[in-house]
């Protein structure tokens, strides 16, 4: 059990990035920065003991200053979209940044993912971790109340991602929080997704409007979004669906967790074997299928972007539910904590 860390440059605003890599006794790794919690890379084998990136990711400071969506962040203090960029607690409205359409996208302008975190190291027999900490102050992008937020990363021998997510408040607020990593198991993005196999433990999902906001909930029998059992991707992808074409062909809906399952979803590449479980005690997964991405841009790994070329499962809270009736809103008080846990196993099968 290893970190290892060095530099990767410096900010436009000359902070210096320094990158993490946790090493497991596998020669598994994963590394992150202390620039937005970011993940760079996955490095995990396949069935033949192949070790390969199976995230998205860039390989300068630069590019993900200017060209991320949100490769591999830590996304807050709100992820996904907050409608009309306003919300109201008691009797105080708070206006956002609107940087997506009218609504504020995953924690506005600056969010956490563009930040730096204090970092901590933390070496133990069968586990390495590094536990980052930002304070974000009162008023930041909009929100209230000093925020003391705390997430840490942890990599085992069993090849597990583990995050918790952590965060008190001096002021009633708000916060959903999640990690952004982009995912394709084939290794260095050698087949796009719409050729793995992914199922989620949803027997509900949200449609959504044309500004990608939720609009109801509903039963995923009978549609695309029925995913409860394992399927390809691209199975039912280019079905004939208003909610499909909605997003830009493809899918970018909030899927409601079934309560009685333990594991929120699983992904698995046929070919190279490598199988992913995701487990978290959230009540919601945006599952986004990299319908916008710009296509031709450099990535690291050797990997060029393309449209489905990976896929999020963004464990978190009801999206927007601090705005929708048919979510219970959630605030977080003074003298409470904020916690949230998601783990990503690696295997293979
Ligand atoms: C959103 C997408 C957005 C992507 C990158 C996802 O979480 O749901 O609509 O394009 O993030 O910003």
């Amino acid at each position: 059990m290893e970190i290892k860390s060095n530099s990767f440059g410096y900010t436009k605003s000359d902070e210096e990035v320094i990158k993490y890599t946790l090493y497991n006794d596998n020669n598994s790794s994963i590394s992150i920065l202390n620039y937005g919690g970011i993940i760079t890379s996955i490095m995990v084998p396949d069935k033949n003991g192949n070790i390969e990136n199976v995230v998205l990711g860039f390989d300068s400071i630069k590019d993900y200053e200017e060209k991320s969506p949100y490769f591999g962040s830590l996304v807050g203090r709100v992820a996904g979209r907050v409608s009309n960029a306003s919300f109201k607690i008691d009797s105080s409205t708070y206006n956002l940044a609107a940087n997506n359409n009218s609504n504020s996208l995953h924690g506005g302008i600056k969010g956490f993912d563009k930040v730096i975190w204090n970092v901590t190291e933390i070496v133990e027999k069968d586990t390495v971790s590094i536990s980052l900490n930002y304070l974000s102050k009162d008023g930041e992008e909009g929100y209230p109340g000093n925020l003391d937020v705390n997430v840490t990363y942890s990599f085992n021998n069993n090849n597990e991602l583990e995050i918790h997510y952590n965060a008190k408040t001096d002021k009633k607020t708000v916060v959903n929080m999640t990690n952004h990593s982009y995912f394709n198991l084939s290794g260095n993005g050698k087949r796009d997704i719409l050729e793995q196999y992914l199922q989620i433990n949803a027997d509900s999902y949200c449609p959504v409007d044309k500004e990608i906001m939720p609009i109801e909930i509903s039963d995923v029998k009978n549609t695309p979004f029925d995913f409860s059992q394992i399927k390809l991707v691209g199975q039912d992808i280019k079905i004939d669906d208003v909610q499909l074409q909605i997003v830009g062909g493809g899918y970018d809906h909030p899927f409601i967790l079934n309560d009685k399952e333990n594991i929120a979803a699983i992904m698995h590449d046929k070919e190279s074997g490598r199988y992913m479980e995701v487990v978290t005690d959230q009540k919601a997964l945006v599952f986004y299928a990299c319908n916008q991405l710009d296509s031709g841009i450099e990535l690291s790994s050797n990997i060029i972007s393309k449209k489905h070329i990976a896929l999020c499962l963004e464990t978190q809270y009801y999206p927007d539910a601090i705005n929708q009736e048919f979510f219970e809103s959630k605030f977080l008080c003074p003298n409470e904590t904020y916690k949230a846990y998601t783990k990503f196993s690696f295997k293979v099968k």
